[in-house]
């Protein structure tokens, strides 16, 4: 299993703190941002680990990253050009996939549960997570049938039909990297990744699990600053236990 961190887009809902510095760079607390979702890979035995970053920062996560040897793992870069979309990253990552399973986590999302089971007891197909949310339409939201059974994901629907959001961690297998070279731009201009998850999904092959613990997506001022109080109140108590 191979890890993908997608650490570029705009931030433009966190200007002016992303004016000149990259979203990803932001600190949570006592750490960069993109550290929260690179230990959740590497709490999960990933070690082999590619980021991707925009153009103007690459030299900044470099920096502080480096080759991965002080986290005991590999890191690979690479640029993405323009912020066309969450599933871009499986086509710029084409020769970094290969032939293995993938796991791409969003740079700016902060999960407290250990994924090492839904990880390494991955085969094939497609894996999301998904998570009750009181505000599920700023997100991609799963349909369920009568069953129970996740029948469609809709991105950023006017009215949601459930409160479940998919969150920002997504497992694939190697058809990830075909499969997001079929898709089409959205109107926004987006490969998304909604419609990477709806072609599994037809194809049967999406299982869908819940994220237990908290899940925070840190891209406004205001889920930032509740990252920041989680952050903070998770390293004290971890302090006061040693
Ligand atoms: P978003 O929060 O949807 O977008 P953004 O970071 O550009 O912020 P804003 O909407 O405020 O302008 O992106 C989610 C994550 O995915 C975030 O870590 C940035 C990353 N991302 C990319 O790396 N490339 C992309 O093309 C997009 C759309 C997002």
């Amino acid at each position: 299993m191979k890890g993908i961190i997608l650490a570029g887009g705009s931030g433009t809902r966190l200007r002016p703190l992303t004016q000149v510095t990259s979203k990803q760079l932001l600190p949570i607390y006592n750490k960069p941002m993109i550290y929260y979702p690179l230990e959740t890979l590497l709490k999960a035995g990933i070690k082999d680990i590619l980021i991707i970053v925009a153009p103007d920062h690459a030299g900044d996560f470099l920096k502080l990253l480096g080759s991965g040897k002080e986290f005991g793992c590999k890191f690979t870069y690479e640029i993405q050009d323009k912020p066309e979309g969450l599933a871009q990253a499986f086509i710029i990552g084409e020769n970094f996939v290969g032939d293995d399973s993938v796991t791409l986590i969003l740079g700016d999302n902060l999960y407290e549960d250990d994924f090492s089971v839904a990880i390494q007891s991955f085969q094939s197909g497609g894996r999301v997570f998904i998570k009750e949310v009181p505000d599920p339409e700023r997100f991609g939201v799963a349909e369920f049938d009568e069953n129970h059974k996740v029948i469609s994901i809709e991105e950023k629907p006017k009215v949601a039909k459930s409160n479940y959001a998919v969150t920002g961690m997504y497992i694939y297998d190697k058809t990830v990297v075909a499969k997001a070279k079929s898709l089409q731009p959205s109107p926004r201009g987006e490969l998304e990744i909604t419609d990477l998850n709806n072609v599994y999904l037809k194809e049967g092959t999406l299982d869908v699990a819940f994220v237990e613990g908290k899940w925070l997506d840190t891209g406004t001022f205001e889920s930032l600053h509740e990252a920041i109080v989680f952050a903070r109140e998770r390293e004290l108590a971890k302090n006061k236990n040693n």
